[in-house]
């Protein structure tokens, strides 16, 4: 115990306002000189060379995969490890992500980094693997998706998401967009995820 008056660095170490309110003030400052200048880097708001906006199909993919959950398990996220680029590919860049919104990073890997799964399988692999795991992996413990072979996607759906991705950025043609219903239709929602998963990351690949 101090047995005089707390004097300079000790006021603050004896002073539960001040120290909550120094320390709020430094992790905000520190905070915004870390995040701020992304907003305006070209790396970062800029796409990748080769990004293209997800097709109508894909598009209706990434929805099944937010509405399932995927990413519950599944980041898209290679990070800058020797043992990841070794594993799953080159590591995520921030332009491959500039048309996802939201984006799909996750935090949570009970099964692995799907970043740069696209072109790693054959469309029947995929189909056979979301239909049952365990057919092709004995001892995986991810879902089984049977449900969405018999699923169609809702073709009228796609022009009203197009539009809202393309009023955050997504340069979505007019045409493109007139053409989503027709572009879907007769698909199945598993038919979707599959083309959704084999753009996966393709742009850098
Ligand atoms: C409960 C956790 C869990 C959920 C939810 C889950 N997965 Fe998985 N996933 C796994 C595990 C574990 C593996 C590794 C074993 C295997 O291949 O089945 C895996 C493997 C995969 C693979 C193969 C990756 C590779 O590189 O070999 C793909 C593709 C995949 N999952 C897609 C999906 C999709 C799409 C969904 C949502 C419809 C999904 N997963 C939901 C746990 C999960």
């Amino acid at each position: 115990m101090a047995t005089h008056a707390p004097r300079g660095h000790e006021k603050v170490e004896t002073s539960n306002f001040l120290m909550i309110v120094l320390i709020l003030l430094t992790v905000a400052v520190g905070g915004l000189v870390e995040i701020v200048p992304l907003f305006f880097q070209r790396s970062t708001t800029q796409p990748v060379p080769g990004l293209a906006p997800y097709s109508a199909l894909q598009l209706a993919g990434r929805d099944v995969y937010i509405r399932e959950g995927c990413y519950n398990c599944h980041s898209q996220m290679v990070r800058t490890f020797y043992s990841e680029v070794l594993r799953y590919g080159p590591i995520s860049t921030a332009g491959e992500f500039v048309y996802d919104h939201p984006f799909q990073w996750g935090s949570k890997r009970t099964g692995p980094d799907l970043h740069r799964v696209g072109g790693k399988y054959s469309d029947e692999w995929h189909r056979a693997h979301l239909h049952n795991p365990r057919d092709l992996v004995p001892e995986s413990n991810m879902p089984a998706y049977p449900w969405l072979a018999e699923a169609p996607v809702d073709a009228q759906d796609m022009a009203p998401r197009m539009r809202a991705l393309r009023r955050v950025g997504v340069p979505y043609g007019d045409d493109e967009i007139a053409k989503a219903a027709e572009a879907v239709k007769g698909h199945t929602e598993l038919d979707a995820l599959v083309a959704y998963l084999q753009v996966l990351g393709t742009a850098r690949k």
